[in-house]
């Protein structure tokens, strides 16, 4: 069975995998990977967190393949989703937890940055980071944007969008199904300051399947593989430039 939403495939969580560390920048708690490089790729985490094992292993790997440092703040403040928490449900846990609130938060995190030298960087918003991240490039603070599987992500919000943006979509995600992709790149295509953009629907994946696939089904590492190396390119194209 895919995964249509956010509760049909929980992340697994494991706070020491991966093979960077976590520490704190701008007075966030972040998991950080790959050598002390002056680029940068921010990622924007779903609603389970920086301690997702997936989540981490694909920080590892941009920061690997694109020459980068991978930072991942944590924007949910030490308390990411539980899906077993039958008390709290998902309708609860985002009034705690606004997605417009992200961007702010992470100011913080791009001073520190910053003042460090640091003079590239790129963001990935995944799911719940969608928001933040097309803010962030909305406001030129980062040279491009990827949204996989973006989620809460609204057609106003990619108005007046000013950074290279790529919108990766899942054909069986219910959440932002393809309809809304669509939409998504009709205010692109038409957007009277244009930017260049990637929009593309992949087949047969389901909401989240990039971070939050079955590692052990073939089929799903090869196409969460697919969408990352379209991510590393995204990337290595602006980061770069
Ligand atoms: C968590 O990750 C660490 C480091 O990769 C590993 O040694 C440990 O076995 C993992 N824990 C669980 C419960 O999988
Ligand atoms: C990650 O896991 C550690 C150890 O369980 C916990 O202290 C921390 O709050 C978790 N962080 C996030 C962002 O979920
Ligand atoms: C479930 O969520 C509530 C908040 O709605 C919290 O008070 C409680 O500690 C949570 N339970 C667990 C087991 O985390
Ligand atoms: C995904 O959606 C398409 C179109 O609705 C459908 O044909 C396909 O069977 C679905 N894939 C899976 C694995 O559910």
């Amino acid at each position: 069975m895919l995964a249509t939403n956010c509760y049909s495939n929980p992340a697994t969580l494991n706070a020491s995998s991966g093979a960077g560390y976590v520490t704190n920048i701008g007075g966030l708690t972040s998991y950080v990977t790959g050598s002390p490089f002056l680029l940068v790729c921010l990622f924007i985490s779903d609603i389970y967190g920086i301690n997702a094992t997936l989540f981490r292993e694909l920080a590892d790997k941009v920061a690997n393949k694109a020459k980068c440092r991978c930072v991942c703040p944590d924007l949910l403040h030490g308390d990411p989703f539980d899906p077993e928490n039958t008390s709290r449900p998902l309708s609860v846990w985002i009034k705690d937890h606004d997605p417009e609130k992200g961007f702010e938060d992470v100011k913080p995190v791009i001073e520190s940055l910053k003042s460090e030298g640091v003079h590239g960087i790129v963001v990935a918003g995944f799911c719940w980071g969608a928001k933040t991240a097309t803010k962030l490039g909305q406001y030129r603070h980062v040279q491009a944007v990827v949204l996989p599987h973006p989620a809460y992500l609204e057609v106003d919000d990619l108005y007046g969008m000013k950074t290279p943006i790529a919108i990766l979509g899942g054909q069986n995600d219910t959440i932002t199904p393809p309809s809304y992709i669509e939409q998504f790149k009709q205010v692109l295509r038409n957007a009277k300051h244009k930017v260049d953009h990637l929009v593309k629907v992949f087949s047969n994946v389901g909401h989240g399947w990039t971070v939050r696939y079955d590692p052990n089904d073939p089929k799903a590492v090869k196409a969460a593989n697919k969408a990352h190396q379209i991510m590393i390119k995204w990337f290595d194209k602006y980061l770069k430039s």
